[in-house]
């Protein structure tokens, strides 16, 4: 299989990175960290004990081989642990297991260990050394790429972070054969979302992929999918790269199509089917998957788009499958909880639609007209 290098941009030349995609490299971990840090410095491994269960020991044993002397550290699994605590647990491992300046931090698992332990790793000692090896299609697709770490607060999600580029990031797609059928099938409508803001090709793309290897049987056959995934993994990393590198931090006043902003498509409607279901019925992505419906409804409402985009990111979403029934939810609580979205700016919804597949537009909730919204929500979960 082969090996694809991405180059990450960012506006310090410095601070360039790359993304290496490759079916099995985990197993050449320690050759791969030694290109960027030198043999001899230590390096500290954060994961959870399920992933570390599955991939610890061979990573480990890889780091060793290569001359670095490993210590790790395990946070728990799942949203609830990326919060101060275990940020506060994790710096403390890094204290005590004699971590320096010129040492490094890897984070081995999926986003909830991406953000913290990227987190972790801008702040102690004021910014070390950081490298992703993403174990999730969401951490590979999106969370490893653009720099944001972080961890939630009772205040909200993700409201105390930093922007922090790793030093690299290994994928290996070979990984994904153990991630549970549900995690696959939710992260893939993360996939179509980059689709239907990135282009046409792209979201054919995912169409293919689906359509030849459905998400129930993908995992059990990555040997023969392995080097297509990889292609796909490839180019959504291209586009979500080419999108944060115009807008590194997500500027507040960019309401451009091509401002960070719009990877938010689909979601703020996920969020809020999210917290009316009180975060238990749905995956994140599977929300997604309903939000991306969500906004093609509107889109289509207020004739941006047209029937044959709307139909064709139906068909995608319904590809993926899986999706959990939505009967029961009442619209108007999802209305309502519209509100809570933490990319409300000055009072006020934006809401990023399409023009056509491809083509993003942020639209202001003040100009839609009364009413429009809720029946878009109506025509999503209501069947
Ligand atoms: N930084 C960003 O730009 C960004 C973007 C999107 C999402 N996120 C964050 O990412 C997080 C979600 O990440 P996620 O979807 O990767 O979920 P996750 O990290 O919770 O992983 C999902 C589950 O899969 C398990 N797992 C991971 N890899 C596995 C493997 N190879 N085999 C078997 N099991 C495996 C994990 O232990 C976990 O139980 C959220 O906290 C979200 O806020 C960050
Ligand atoms: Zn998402």
């Amino acid at each position: 299989m082969s090996r694809r290098e991405i180059q990450i941009k960012t506006s310090r030349a410095s601070a360039a990175y790359d993304i290496t995609i490759e079916a099995g490299s985990l197993v050449s971990i320690g050759r791969w960290v030694a290109t960027s840090t030198e043999r001899g410095s230590r390096v500290a491994v954060v994961s959870n004990e399920k992933v570390f269960g599955l991939y610890g020991e061979a990573v480990v044993a890889e780091l060793k081989h290569a001359g670095f002397p490993v210590s790790t550290h395990l946070i728990g699994d799942g949203e609830r642990f990326k919060n101060l605590t275990t940020l506060g647990r994790t710096l403390e491992s890094l204290g005590e297991a004699g971590i320096t300046r010129t040492d490094a931090v890897i984070a081995l698992g999926g986003g909830v260990v991406g953000d913290l332990a990227g987190f972790a790793a801008a702040t102690y000692l004021r910014g070390i050394a950081f490298y992703q090896v993403p174990t999730t299609l969401l951490s590979m697709i999106d969370s490893s790429v653009g720099g944001k770490t972080g961890v939630n607060t009772s205040w909200g999600k993700n409201t105390v972070g930093a922007f922090y580029q790793p030093h690299a990031v290994l994928i290996d797609p070979a990984v994904l054969a153990t991630l549970p059928k549900r995690e696959l099938t939710a992260r893939f409508c993360e996939a179509v979302k980059h689709g239907a803001i990135g282009g046409r090709r792209m979201l054919m793309n995912v169409r293919r992929l689906l359509a030849e290897h459905p998400v129930r049987t993908l995992s059990d056959n990555l040997e023969t999918v392995g080097d297509k995934l990889a292609e796909l993994i490839a180019e959504q990393v291209e586009f979500k790269a080419s999108i944060v590198r115009g807008d590194e931090r997500e500027s507040t006043s960019n309401t451009s199509a091509k401002s960070r902003k719009i990877l938010n498509f689909g979601h703020t409607f996920a969020h809020a089917l999210e917290h009316v279901t009180r975060y238990r019925r749905f995956r994140h992505g599977e929300a997604v998957g309903y939000g991306i419906l969500f906004a093609g409804q509107l889109s289509k409402r207020l004739e941006l788009c047209n029937n044959d985009d709307i139909e064709l990111l139906y068909d995608v979403v319904g590809k993926v499958g899986g999706l959990p029934p939505s009967a029961s939810i009442d619209p108007r609580d999802v209305l309502a909880s519209f509100k809570h979205d933490k990319k409300e700016v000055s009072g006020s919804l934006q809401f990023i639609l399409l023009r056509s597949i491809g083509k993003p537009v942020i639209i202001n909730e003040n100009d839609i007209p009364p009413g429009m919204v809720l029946d878009s929500i109506k025509a999503v979960i209501h069947k």
